[in-house]
């Protein structure tokens, strides 16, 4: 029997109010993240990933709002706990490292002293020189020299301040980490070392890892498997070798032919026609319909939902049900 995932989201609903109108930015989005499996969140700008990534830790913040959903993380449901509760969590079992980690990193604390209170705020009975060396040695195998734990933020570099951030969740032992483009404003030198260090932590720490990114070559280097999301949908979710030789949502096929350098049949690169549409005011049925090259008549009347397609992949597209070919 395959273990039970580490985090299963079900029925995930997230909304922005706003002047205009409510802005669901996720919306009946269920997957399963797996132990140990590095699993990449693609799509266009503005779908919804980062509002999701934020709200599987409950960090989203006013004017967004959990409408529905549970959080099933390791055997309990995160949106039963209260917010003291889920302060233990993060950082203690979900670390995050966002882009740009100067924002979350206090600039007038040296990086020695984030990663010991970190260790004490969690940790109480820890003594100073446990945490002291506990840091000491997380600090080494990330490539940080001793004596730049003496540095403030400011004076290290983006690739150093990632590392120090992975640093941080490393120090509590947190079992999923969850990264929001944590790459791009890395150079390609340092993007590759980075996620040389992900791929190492990830067996060395039994760490999973959900990685949420623009950038199609990355998941092709690094991740298990990839979900796909659409205008707050989840469209497509599986291993990342099968969808990239054969993936299945015409969005999917879309976005991967878009990209440079991926070994697909068509060789020519691929625009998509049309823009993503505005979450204040969605299309009907199947959002990505008026965009797709394989509408039927079903598309723009009703939406499909995630069904298994082979053995382990699942898709959201009426092409694949009997529904949508009768
Ligand atoms: N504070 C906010 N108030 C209102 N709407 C918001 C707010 N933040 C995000 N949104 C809307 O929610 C939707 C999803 O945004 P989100 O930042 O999650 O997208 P994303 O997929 O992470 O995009 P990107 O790839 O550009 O980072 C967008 O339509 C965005 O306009
Ligand atoms: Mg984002």
């Amino acid at each position: 029997m395959p273990a039970k995932p580490l985090f299963s989201i079900r029925d995930l609903d997230v909304e922005y109010h706003t002047r205009g109108g409510d802005v669901r930015a996720v919306e009946s989005v269920s997957f399963d993240i797996r132990r140990g499996e590095i699993l990449g969140l693609v799509g266009e700008s503005a779908c919804g990933k980062s509002t999701m990534g934020k709200a599987l830790m409950r960090l989203h913040r006013k004017p967004a709002r959990i409408t529905n959903g549970q959080l099933l993380f390791d055997g309990r449901d995160l949106m039963t706990l209260t917010e003291d509760e889920m302060r233990f969590v993060r950082g203690g079992e979900i670390g995050m490292v966002f882009q740009d980690p100067m924002t979350s990193l206090n600039p007038v604390q040296k990086i020695i002293e984030h990663l010991t209170e970190t260790i004490h705020a969690h940790e109480p009975n820890t003594t100073n020189e446990e945490a002291h060396r506990r840091a000491g040695e997380l600090a080494e195998k990330l490539g940080i020299r001793s004596e730049r734990l003496n540095e403030y933020p400011h004076q290290m570099s983006g690739g150093m301040r990632q590392r120090v951030m992975i640093s941080l969740a490393l120090a509590l032992r947190a079992k999923l980490v969850i990264a929001d483009e944590p790459t791009t404003s890395l150079d390609v030198i340092v993007e590759a070392n980075f996620l040389d260090l992900l791929r190492e932590l990830r067996h060395e720490f039994d760490l999973t890892i959900l990685l949420i990114t623009h950038n199609i070559g990355v998941v092709a280097e690094i991740c298990d498997r990839v979900a796909v999301m659409y205008a707050a949908h989840l469209v497509e979710i599986g291993d990342v070798r099968k969808i990239f030789t054969n993936p299945k949502h015409p969005y999917t096929r879309g976005l991967l032919r878009s990209v440079p350098n991926i070994d697909l049949d068509d060789k020519d690169l691929y625009k998509m026609e049309g823009a993503p549409p505005s979450l204040l005011d969605p299309p009907s049925g199947c959002r990505f319909h008026p965009r797709c090259p394989d509408r039927m008549k079903i598309c723009s009347r009703k939406n499909p939902v995630l069904q298994k397609v082979g053995s382990d992949s699942q898709v959201a597209c009426w092409l694949y049900s009997k529904e949508g070919k009768a």
